[in-house]
């Protein structure tokens, strides 16, 4: 089921997560739903609170990337309660988006390699290193879970810049080709 996108200015994408515990129920209907939502809106990467849900579970899949990052050459994965064990002091500076802010690209810098700890689907626990553009798809979905976005990342002159574009998504007139759900509609 496509689930509806919660908006830039909703207060769900603010909130800190809450940890996602092993008994939550329908699991795995709720990470189906959220990759047929991120896949019906083109994104690469969907965290829980972007469905309006403040809970720790991100999904991802780089994979359509493979041609211009071979690092996201079958990086499909479902991360529960990820926890960042390293973060490169090395940054690579460059231009993302959000289905949450549609239309807003700017460039973030991100850490170029970061070791991550989380659960999957089946509770597995995982520990693997990302690289590239992989890394910086887990660090931009992460930091939903910690209620801040992608452009509290950059200048305040860019914010700026971009003050006319952040307004109509919140006041729901932006041209949005998924199902979206902005504060002011
Ligand atoms: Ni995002």
């Amino acid at each position: 089921m496509i689930l509806p996108v919660f908006l830039y200015g909703q207060p769900v994408l603010r909130k800190e997560a809450e940890d996602v515990p092993e008994d939550y129920p329908d699991l795995k209907q709720l990470v189906a739903n959220m990759f047929e939502t991120m896949y019906n809106a083109d994104g690469v990467g969907l965290a829980a609170p972007q469905v309006g849900l403040s809970i720790r579970l991100v999904v991802i899949d780089g994979d359509v990337m493979r041609d211009d990052f071979p690092e996201c050459k079958g990086f499909k994965r479902v991360l529960i309660n990820p926890e960042f064990l390293e973060r490169s002091e090395e940054e690579v500076a460059m231009e993302e988006g959000c289905l949450s802010l549609p239309g807003v690209h700017e460039k973030v810098s991100r850490s170029k390699t970061v070791r991550v700890r989380y659960r999957d689907e089946n509770w597995e626990e995982h520990e693997e290193l990302v690289e590239g553009f992989a890394a910086r798809i887990v660090q931009h979905e992460c930091e939903h879970l910690t209620g801040h976005v992608f452009i509290d990342n950059v200048s305040a002159i860019r914010r700026q810049l971009n003050k006319g574009k952040l307004n109509s998504i919140i006041k729901g007139t932006v041209r949005c080709s998924y199902r979206a759900k902005a504060v002011g509609k």
